[in-house]
């Protein structure tokens, strides 16, 4: 039997203007994590048991399952063709709600299936992976969600229209305290995506000059990260968040969970991932991290996830 994990994410700043080619920010989650389990089972083909999302089915039966493709896709590269197997995926990670749970298990899938034949791919050749089995659900994801769990640092990523994005890892000088309210609110990002897509299409002017101000956030918001400046942090966040009421993506529950979090003391707050649902997330310090979990839930967050994202030590940043 071999196992892998891979963790979850948050977009610190700048989604959905990365899809147009400006700057974002994503952290790992090392805590939050999905497992894959795999087990040879000879005879009895290859099966996928995702048991949080109550289904299991035979690959061979379902070849155009988005999972079952990335299971054939990885055993090709591989070179294998086991006569039987049986995944488990034990997720752990809401799905649908801006925390890269299905990042999570294509990353923990990709590389519980290299384990399985003694192999270690490069964080890479995972995220490739990944990111073609992401392209599945989305249609076109900027990449920075396979990016940042498969290479599992805080990234800075830029998409290029003609090639590779620019990934770059970035520093972090003081830890960074953060609790995740979840609107309990399940929202495919394709959606938002898409209209937002609608939007920029219909006015192109507007939407590119909110775009390029969320990239100019992120600009700040690194160099921020790098001094450990964590309170002109905290007001870029919630100034992004601002700009995503502006590009239509948040919600009123979204909104109550950010003001019940700025109101009880956050640094800063702003919805993250895709928006409409999902989570938020917020800046605090060590001393106001249980008041803000408190009045999370008092303003009506299903879960409150805490985090800490740790010092992060770059060469040359
Ligand atoms: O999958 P989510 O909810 O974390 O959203 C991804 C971030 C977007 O910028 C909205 C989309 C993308 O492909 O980058």
């Amino acid at each position: 039997m071999t196992t892998a994990s891979a963790p979850g994410k948050l977009i610190l700043c700048g989604e959905h203007a990365v899809v147009y080619g400006r700057p974002a920010i994503a952290l790992p989650l090392p805590d939050i994590r999905a497992y894959v389990e795999v087990v040879a089972d000879a005879g009895n083909g290859v099966i996928i048991d995702a048991h949080d999302m109550g289904r299991c089915w035979r690959v061979a039966d379902e070849p155009n399952n988005p999972l079952s493709e990335l299971v054939v896709a990885v055993l090709e590269y591989l070179a294998v063709a086991p006569s039987g197997l049986r995944i488990t995926i034990s997720a752990h990670i809401p799905i649908a709600s801006g925390m890269g749970s299905g990042a999570a298990v294509a990353t923990a899938l990709t590389r519980a299936l290299a384990a399985h034949v003694g192999r270690n791919l490069p964080p890479a050749t995972v995220s490739a992976f990944v990111y073609a089995s992401e392209q599945r659900y989305h249609g076109a994801p900027s990449g920075i969600d396979n990016t940042v769990i498969a290479f599992e640092q805080p990234i800075w990523f830029v998409r290029s229209p003609t090639g590779s994005p620019l990934i770059e890892p970035i520093a972090i000088a003081a830890p960074l305290v953060l609790l995740i309210g979840d609107t309990g609110v399940r929202s495919p990002t394709r959606l938002p995506v898409a209209e937002v897509r609608r939007c920029w299409q219909a006015e192109p002017a507007l939407y590119n000059a909110l775009f390029d101000q969320v990239g100019a956030l992120a600009v700040q918001a690194r160099a921020n990260l790098a001094q450990g400046d964590n309170s002109t942090l905290g007001m870029l966040l919630s100034r992004n968040h601002a700009l995503l009421q502006q590009i239509g993506v948040s919600s009123p529950a979204l909104d109550s969970l950010v003001a019940a979090a700025q109101s009880a003391g956050a640094l800063g707050a702003k919805l993250s991932g895709a928006g409409w649902g999902g989570v938020m997330l917020a800046l605090a310090t060590p001393e106001s991290r249980e008041h803000i979990a408190a009045a999370l839930v008092a303003a009506g967050a299903a879960r409150v996830h805490a985090a800490t994202v740790t010092i992060h030590r770059v060469a040359g940043d």
